[in-house]
């Protein structure tokens, strides 16, 4: 599970501090899809950014707990984060952020090319990934030849090759039309079922009232917690 202690964020605004994110505290659940919900400019990016370990967090800290082992993210060395990071953490960034040199196939495979993974397995493991969403006929394309929603079922394909157990994603559903927005959510779900940690943001409120647990946010505060019927927390 992730537990965020207390976290917080200020940033300096000129000569005041703007408080992007009030300490905040939750304990997100593997199996769980947890969605983040608020206005524009209420904090979300922020406390993604704080539970990904992108930024550090003013005060608080995030603690990582498997039942191997308890991590504290917030006490990372920076090269040691970005290697902890690479090993349990999927991401679907809101714009996609493919590689544009590189096909889908390749863009997918990048993350097990870091790990250390050998060729061939890289080349199985990303093809397979690519084909449980549809996209084996377009492993060679170009993300310029490919549409929004063929990149991001090739982002998603990238966070989850790698078999991270903490999958995060900012608006992954954003630019899309609702139609293809609902397939990427299952695609997201899928894992969920499996045991991972999935945490997205939305704006989207048939994706948020498909997740497990929602939180609101508003002006940077925890305005409420609201949790599916069934759902344990
Ligand atoms: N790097 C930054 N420097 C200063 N202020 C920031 C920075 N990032 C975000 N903010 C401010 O923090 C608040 C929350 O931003 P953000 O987390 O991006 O909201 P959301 O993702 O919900 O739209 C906003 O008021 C924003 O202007
Ligand atoms: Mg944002």
């Amino acid at each position: 599970m992730l537990k965020a202690e207390g976290i917080s964020k200020i940033y300096p605004s000129g000569e005041s501090m703007v408080t992007a994110l009030e300490p905040f505290s939750h304990t997100f659940s593997p199996g769980q899809v947890t969605a983040i919900v608020g206005p524009s400019g209420s904090g979300k990016s922020t406390l993604l950014n704080l539970l990904a370990g992108f930024d550090k967090p003013t005060a608080g800290q995030v603690i990582h707990q498997t039942p191997q082992q308890t991590t504290n993210l917030t006490q990372l060395l920076e090269g040691d984060k970005a290697r902890y990071r690479l090993e349990n953490f999927g991401f679907v960034f809101q714009n996609y952020n493919l590689m544009s040199i590189l096909s889908a196939q390749e863009n997918v495979e990048f993350p097990l090319t870091l790990l250390g993974i050998p060729v061939k397995e890289r080349l199985e493991r990303s093809r397979a990934m690519l084909a449980s969403v549809g996209l084996e006929r377009r492993t060679g394309h170009f993300p310029s030849q490919l549409s929004g929603g063929e990149q991001q079922r090739v982002a998603i394909c990238r966070a989850l090759v790698t078999n991270a157990n903490l999958i995060l994603a900012d608006e992954p559903t954003g630019n899309l039309d609702s139609k293809t927005g609902a397939g990427i959510l299952e695609l997201l779900l899928g894992p969920a079922r499996e045991g991972r940690t999935v945490i997205l943001i939305t704006h989207d409120a048939e994706v948020a009232a498909r997740a497990d647990v929602r939180l609101y946010l508003r002006d940077g505060r925890l305005e409420r917690v609201e949790q599916r019927e069934g759902a344990t927390v």
